[in-house]
């Protein structure tokens, strides 16, 4: 049987250069805290325990992953990577193989840590690397004879030792049993007076403890953030990886680099999408959904056949078949599109189930509405739907017709087959079938004359 696996992330550190009030690990890429990303490839090995060590920012980071099963640890003040570990040991498990990942970096993959954290079920310590162009700013690999003897941090690290171009990860897989004795020889008279983790290697070195250096990680996949540009840049690759993705499953992409993706895409066949989308939490497109630029999409599902027209913004909305939606709708949560619905320019809906085959399609907001099958809304209609205090609820039959500049001032029925004339104000029930409407009769006054400019 394999000992069972315990997760260290450290996230104390204070992020100076991220120059910014939030915990480092709390900084968002692709829409998500950086830790939890880190946390993702962490349950993949499905741990028996993971230990977050928090400390700078207070309790923001705690606060933030409550509710997970995980332990948390402070350490405060902050004496380094070594210190940090220390602080966890409480919640460890003597048998465990201990895996210490950082809340900083966000990409690393489940199938790069599985070897790692093999690599020690027989006892050994072992230590991804990665060999890096430029390894400026790494803690350094030092062999002998192929050997790990140790690890040297940059500012410690001589002319000949910062040649190396084998770079430590910073993540390690470490044989719980031997932590407690390493840490407590750790000592901080180094260049910058911490408590180095690295420092472990020499001394596992020292008791015979086999240690292996496993160059497995791809350098965006061990790269750490600690400033808004890297920010920006893992963003990049990120986005890039979820794009490609998507093409490799048949979606097509007008540009791979101007999309992004905060949550999850779930795409049919024959999915287009257009330039500058951003998907949020949860989306869905049906088979032959196209998409158009600048459209902003969270939390809905879009069935096949839907075109979404530029510059359209949705959210928590059901969208059935073969719909139009577009150019410059907004879709607020609780719209249910019904099949082959029309949503025009400068249409705002809310909380509201719109039949199919209905037309709404040029400038108007329908709030708290039922409206059924094949009604046609004309150009600015407004659902009175608010009265300062209460919202109340709007209902059109199937077939009606609401001319132009209607107010339906709810709560109000309109009837099947209903046809409310243009620029009504609708306070009370209009029956079906028959024609309502609310407006000044127009009058025309004879012989009238424009006013002429007075003379000096
Ligand atoms: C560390 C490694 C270095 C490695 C590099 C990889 C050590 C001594 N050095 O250097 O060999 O190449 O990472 O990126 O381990 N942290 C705490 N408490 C602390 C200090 C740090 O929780 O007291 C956390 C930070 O929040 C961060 C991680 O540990 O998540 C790494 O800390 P950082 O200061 O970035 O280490 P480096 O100097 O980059
Ligand atoms: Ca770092």
């Amino acid at each position: 049987m394999s000992p069972p696996l315990n997760i260290v992330v450290l996230a104390a550190g204070k992020g100076t250069r991220m120059r910014s009030e939030l915990p480092k690990v709390l900084h968002r890429l692709a829409g998500r805290p950086l830790v939890e990303h880190g946390l993702d490839a962490a349950a993949a090995l499905a741990p028996a325990a993971t230990c977050i060590v928090y400390g700078h920012g207070g309790d923001a980071v705690p606060r933030v992953l409550a509710g997970r099963g995980l332990a948390f640890a402070l350490q405060a003040p902050q004496l380094g990577t070594g210190h940090a570990v220390m602080q966890a040991l409480p919640h460890l498990d003597g048998r465990a193989v201990v895996l210490v990942l950082y809340g900083d970096v966000p990409l690393v993959r489940p199938q790069t840590l599985n070897p790692l954290v093999e690599a020690a079920h027989g006892g050994a310590l072992a230590v991804l690397t990665a060999t890096l162009d430029d390894p400026h700013g790494y803690g350094r690999i030092v062999r002998e004879d192929g050997a790990l003897r140790r690890i040297v941090e940059q500012k410690d690290a001589s002319a000949a030792e910062a040649a190396i171009r084998e770079i430590n990860t910073g993540i390690m897989a470490i044989p719980a049993g031997r932590l407690p004795g390493w840490l407590g020889r750790l000592r901080s008279d180094n260049a910058q007076q911490e408590y180095y983790l690295t420092d472990i290697v020499a001394l596992a070195v020292a008791d015979g403890v086999p240690v292996k250096g496993l160059d497995l990680a791809e350098p965006w996949e061990i790269a750490g953030v600690n400033s808004p540009r890297q920010l920006a840049e893992l963003e990049r690759v990120w986005q890039r990886r979820e794009a490609d993705r998507l093409m490799d499953a048949g979606v097509r992409l007008a540009d791979p680099a101007r999309i992004d993706i905060r949550g999850h895409l779930h795409a049919g066949s024959d999915v287009s999408i257009d330039v500058n989308c951003v998907f949020e939490g949860e989306v869905t497109l049906g088979d032959g959904v196209s998409v158009g630029p600048n459209c902003v999409i969270r939390d809905s599902r879009i069935g096949a056949g839907t075109r979404v027209e530029a510059m359209s913004w949705m959210e928590g909305t059901m969208v059935g078949e073969a719909a139009v939606i577009g150019p410059y709708a907004r879709l607020r949560p609780g719209t249910e599109l019904a099949a082959g619905a029309h949503v025009g320019n400068f249409v705002e809906l809310k909380n509201s189930q719109v039949g199919a085959g209905s037309k709404i399609n040029h400038l108007s907001y329908v709030g708290d509405a039922t409206v059924g099958a094949r009604v046609n809304i004309g150009a600015g209609t407004i659902t009175c739907n608010y009265d300062g205090a209460n919202k109340y609820r709007t209902v059109i039959g199937d077939d009606a017709f609401i001319g132009s500049d209607t107010q339906l001032v709810a709560p109000v029925k309109v009837g099947a087959g209903a046809t409310i004339g243009a620029g009504s104000t609708i306070t009370r029930d209009a029956p079906e079938r028959v024609l309502t409407l609310s407006r000044n009769k127009q009058f025309t006054l004879a012989g009238w004359k424009r006013p002429q400019k007075n003379k000096d």
